[in-house]
């Protein structure tokens, strides 16, 4: 059951696909708090075991209890614990505890703020500065119930085609077609697979959207239809900001129709990011999206069948008030004399100007018509790239599913595109993290999704590359990204390159179940990952499990994300086997009791667990995701009764694929042998 309840009067945000009538008369739980201010808070008493599920692309645990987050969508380099927030608001919620199993949804695109259990520990406060929102009360008899009602109500996830689920390699610095080729050749000659490489700024002229180097990239077109034969695909990227730049055809159409962010006095709101002094193009505008959207097309008619969309919070590294405002700091303090204190205040000044509360003050979007001030609708502008975007792709090719991932988001933008999930470091925390954030991820609906592997920032370790690609083999997104200056991180550059190529092979063994799990999830409204609660609701150990994840139908993984770990501790809520991979052919099959199990993992070994009755299908071959045979499978699993695996195929490309007519009913046949190679025609 899903009820909604109005206060004051929302911005439109299309994260909603349902026509729900308003409630009236009092929110239930809820102690509804009208501030001064403006703002509402709903706030409402914490069971001692109550856990918090959900929030999407947020720092810590999988159980969101014991902090304070806040929704508004941030540029942020640094993911430490104390981050209130990253590029996305998800704002959705559940309340799991004896007593109670509810699911909480703000629609509303201004700042909220998540006090969750943090001012006191036994109390949830929930505030929308602005006190305009739709809130929907979701009450269903189980967690997935609760998710899937969600989905329900904000609409199904995006499809990616079936080729992103295969290895993508990329670092912001590939600057020519001649690099990639040498980072396609090297991974080619070492048998390394790989379905696609990532275009960084670097490939444009001087960073502006929808250019390429003319020296560099002579002949896109060729060079992409090279790489196709080859089973490869260039992803190119594309930032919000337009360059102020007369001659600039993108600059120029976008002025003419007159699709940029306004100040209050009427003119174009300029501010810096990559490419020096940009517009920001007003995607809550339906025309400003048509015109956006069509951008991407000489690069589509170049044969480039994915992008990935960035600095869309958005970014922005200054605006051309907040320098003014900066030097005239610097100037005063000069005049004034400098000491101590006033060095703190000059370096504030400066490092300030970047992501300024102030700058997203400065400008305003057309909503219906009538101007609002970007602060009110802020956390929609990544959200209406991706919309612009596919919107875009769905003119350009109609029947057709191309690859879209974002660093913004807010829900509604789940049904358009996937997400990363940012600039994450080097750091074994952010391995850890990484694993965390993908349920929460899941249940706002964001299931294309994974983390820089590798990890972006800072100098990457070879044993910690090791272990990122071990989740990678697992998400959706399997990318390996690193910044400009930091240590080469693709995989030939290390000693120990066969066992991380070894690791990728068992994605591209797993890549047919895989996709057929993602597919099924996608197309049913339910969850790829999933915090083990949700499938044992009655096991008191599973409910505070942090690091262990249920994954499709059948399976769990539990990472290794700690240095120098020989093994880990992984708790199974039941009787399970365990693969324990070293490659795509090469693997253990351990059995294992309910129960806590110290597992020893050598550097080059990780686990998939899967239930009883239920199996994990194994194609052979291919270095790319079009050459894996999806008719002959290995199939492992503890079978004692017979059951059903409904393994999901299609042509990987169809945007609006049937389900139903997709499926092929393999019938699995009680069995001593844990393993059986299988034709599935
Ligand atoms: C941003 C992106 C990162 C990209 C860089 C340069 O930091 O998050 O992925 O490499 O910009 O474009």
């Amino acid at each position: 059951m899903i009820r909604k309840y109005t206060f004051g009067t929302p911005l439109p945000t299309d994260a909603v696909v349902m026509r729900l009538p308003v409630q009236s008369g009092p929110v239930p739980y809820f102690d509804v708090r009208n501030g001064e201010d403006g703002s509402v808070s709903f706030s409402l008493a914490l069971h001692p075991e109550e856990v918090i599920f959900g929030l999407g692309q947020a720092v810590r645990g999988v159980d969101k209890r014991g902090h304070r987050y806040e929704s508004w969508n941030s540029d942020v380099f640094n993911h430490t614990e104390s981050q209130p927030s990253l590029y996305g608001s998800h704002n959705f919620i559940i309340f799991f505890s004896p007593e109670r199993m509810l699911g909480v949804f703000l629609d509303e695109p201004g700042r909220i703020i998540w006090d969750l259990g943090y001012t006191r520990c036994d109390e949830a406060v929930i505030t929308s500065v602005s006190g305009c929102l739709d809130l929907f009360l979701i009450e269903e008899d189980s967690l997935t119930g609760i998710a899937h009602a969600f989905r329900g109500l904000t609409g199904r996830s995006y499809l990616p085609p079936r080729w992103a689920f295969g290895y993508i390699q990329s670092r912001w610095g590939y600057a020519s077609e001649q690099e990639i080729r040498t980072v396609v050749s090297e991974h080619r000659k070492r048998h390394i697979p790989l379905d696609a490489v990532c275009l960084d700024i670097d490939y444009m002229v001087d960073f502006k959207n929808f250019t390429w180097k003319p020296d560099a990239f002579p002949d896109l077109r060729q060079f992409q239809s090279e790489m196709k034969e080859d089973h490869l695909r260039l992803v190119p990227i594309i930032d919000a900001g337009i360059k102020v730049e007369e001659g600039y055809a993108p600059y120029d159409t976008g002025k003419a129709g007159d699709f940029f962010c306004k100040k209050e006095d009427g003119s174009d709101f300029v501010a810096a990011v990559w490419p020096g002094r940009c517009c920001f193009p007003d995607f809550l505008r339906e025309d400003a999206r048509r015109w956006f959207g069509d951008l991407y097309r000489p690069l589509l008619e170049a044969g480039i069948e994915g992008f990935w969309n960035d600095m869309n919070e958005p970014a922005l590294f200054y605006s051309d008030e907040g320098l003014a405002d900066a030097f005239a700091t610097a100037d005063r303090i000069r005049a004034g004399g400098v000491d101590y204190e006033e060095t703190w205040w000059l370096k504030d000044a400066f490092n300030g100007m970047a992501n300024n509360p102030e700058d997203y003050r400065r400008f305003y979007h057309l909503v219906g018509g009538k101007p609002v001030r970007h602060d009110r609708v802020h956390n929609l502008y990544g959200a209406g790239m991706t919309k612009a975007t596919a919107e875009g792709f769905r003119r350009f090719s109609p029947g057709e599913r191309l690859l879209l991932f974002s660093r913004s988001s807010y829900i509604g933008a789940h049904r358009d595109g996937g997400i990363w999930q940012g600039d994450n470091f080097s750091w074994w925390s952010h391995l850890k993290m990484a694993v965390q954030m993908l349920p929460g991820l899941n249940l706002c609906g964001f299931l294309y999704t994974g983390c820089d592997l590798g990890g972006f920032g800072c100098d990457v370790t070879e044993d910690l590359l090791e272990r990122f690609l071990q989740l990678g083999v697992f998400t959706p997104l399997m990318r390996n990204h690193s910044a400009l200056h930091t240590r080469e991180q693709e995989i030939y550059r290390f000693s120990s390159w066969e066992t991380m190529r070894d690791t990728v092979s068992v994605r591209y063994a797993l890549l047919p179940y895989l996709y057929s799990e993602f597919m099924k999830a996608a197309l049913r409204d339910g969850m790829y990952f999933r915090p083990l609660v949700f499938d044992y609701p009655g096991d008191p150990r599973a409910v505070h499990i942090q690091d262990q994840l249920m994954l499709g139908e059948g399976c769990m993984i539990a990472p290794v994300y700690e240095q120098n770990a020989a093994g880990r501790y992984v708790y199974l809520p039941e009787d399970m086997l365990m693969i324990r991979f070293r490659s795509g052919q090469d693997y253990d099959l351990v059995p294992l009791e309910k129960g806590d199990h110290w597992i020893p993992f050598a550097p080059g070994e990780f686990p998939l667990f899967v239930k009883k009755n239920r199996a994990v299908l194994l194609c052979s071959g291919g270095e790319s995701s079009e050459l894996l045979d999806d008719a002959r499978f290995t199939v492992l699993g503890q079978i004692e009764r017979e059951s059903v695996y409904e393994l999901y195929r299609d042509d990987g490309r169809t945007a609006a694929p049937d389900l139903e007519n997709s499926l092929t009913k393999v019938v699995l046949s009680p069995s001593a042998s844990l393993q059986t190679v299988r034709d599935i025609p």
